[in-house]
């Protein structure tokens, strides 16, 4: 397979690496510590195309395809980890499910704002009793003649606390269980819709996530997503093309990890020569190259498969497995690189390796991924 990148895609990857290390480089550590919402960079990422990358350029986005956007992912979370997760969850979870299923009415009115940056959005399908088993969820929502009242709390919704739309999941027949649920668009200005507490977390602190309760919050059918009973492969289909971000997320974080490993090597001295020419140090270098390039091809061989149309459900779990485990990997082997230096805050290293946990857990799990690879390929058989 060839995946030598365009003129195109050199340029959008470009632009990404000139706008995280100027603008987002310098806020990184601080907005980490703080966990602000960077509101001003998010903006600024709005205005330069890259939060709704593969959107056509009519709905307001960049017109451009899966590599390019994988590749901006990349260059945006090797410098924060924080801005990676905004926009693969704005770009993959919520424009890219409302190009593929909204009409043309849902793709003027909340598409166009979304992928232009002048909106910020989210995905929520989690519950507190359901993360894995997605399709247990318990928040109902019931058709009163034209309009759906929507009772439940969701938890676990990255960017809900600043967000302008959400694309949420509930049951409308929950006798049919996954089959009995729908996708809606819902506006997080209409009575009914409460934020409830934002979580504390180990990594990507400056992304906001948060629990949303619904309490007889009123929507107009016309914010349906699909039919009644589809809501369950919605969400299914747009996290295959968000776990290809998430995996070009924790490429990113990898990189920065093992960047700053090789630099630090090659100055730092103990037994009165650089660390880089012991063994013991060469290894873990080589190791974690390896380990970074074979996440590469999984993730651009996911993203190619996307660009072709072709079915890409294990190609996006296997890259996002697998560079996810590297970014863990990675990230853990650069503190040991840096020693003492590297378990403080002066240096981002500690920084890397609390970002890189989250890549393992969100969007489906390790496990999950092993499951939705594990049963590709027993059909198979
Ligand atoms: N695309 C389209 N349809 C799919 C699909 C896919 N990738 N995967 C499954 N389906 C369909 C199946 O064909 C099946 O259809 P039928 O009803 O016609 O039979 C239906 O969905 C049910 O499929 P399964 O029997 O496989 O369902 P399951 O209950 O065994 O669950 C699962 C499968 C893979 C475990 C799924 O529940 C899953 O992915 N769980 C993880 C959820 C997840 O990733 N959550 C993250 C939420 S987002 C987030 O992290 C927060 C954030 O904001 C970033």
């Amino acid at each position: 397979m060839n995946f030598e990148l365009t003129e195109e895609q050199k340029a959008i990857r470009d632009l990404a690496r000139e706008f995280a290390q100027k603008e987002i480089a310098p806020i990184a550590a601080k907005i980490d510590e703080t966990g602000e919402f960077p509101r001003e960079t998010v903006k600024k990422l709005g205005e330069l195309g890259l939060m709704g990358i593969e959107v056509p350029q009519e709905y307001g986005g960049g017109g451009l395809d899966a590599m390019s956007y994988v590749l901006a992912i990349e260059e945006v979370s090797k410098v924060c980890a924080s801005h990676g997760t905004i926009m693969s969850v704005n770009n993959s979870l919520v424009c890219y499910g409302l190009n593929k299923f909204g009409t043309e009415e849902q793709k003027k009115r909340f598409l166009t704002p979304l992928a232009s940056g002048k909106k910020l959005g989210a995905y929520s399908l989690t519950e507190p009793q359901s993360g894995s088993d997605a399709g247990n969820m318990k928040t109902r929502a019931t058709l009163q003649g034209d309009t759906y009242v929507i009772n439940g709390r969701k938890s676990w919704v990255t960017s809900g606390p600043v967000a302008d739309y959400i694309i949420l999941f509930a049951a409308t027949q929950p006798e049919l269980k996954h089959r009995g649920t729908a996708c809606f668009i819902v506006d997080t200005h209409l009575p009914g819709f409460a934020l409830g507490k934002t979580e504390p977390k180990l990594g990507i602190r400056a992304s906001a996530t948060c629990e949303i309760t619904y309490e007889n919050y009123q929507l107009p059918a016309s914010h349906r997503i699909g039919q009644e009973g589809e809501g369950f492969k919605i969400a299914m289909t747009i996290l295959d093309a968000g776990r290809i971000g998430i995996a070009a997320q924790a490429l990113g974080v990898a990189e920065a990890a093992y960047e700053a490993s090789v630099a630090y090597a090659k100055e730092r001295e103990a037994f009165g020569q650089k660390i880089a020419e012991f063994q013991a140090i060469q290894w873990m270098i080589a190791d974690m190259a390896t380990r970074i390039e074979a996440a590469r091809l999984l993730i651009y061989n996911a993203a190619s498969k996307k660009d072709r149309h072709e079915k890409f459900t294990r190609d996006a779990s296997m890259a996002k497995l697998f560079a996810s485990e590297t970014a863990m990997w990675v990230t853990e082997k650069a503190i040991q690189v840096h020693g003492g230096i590297g378990y403080s805050k002066e240096l981002p290293v500690e920084r890397y390796f609390r970002d890189a946990k989250i890549t393992e857990i969100y969007e489906g799990t390790s496990e999950i991924q092993r499951l939705v690879i594990a049963r590709s390929a027993l059909e198979n058989k």
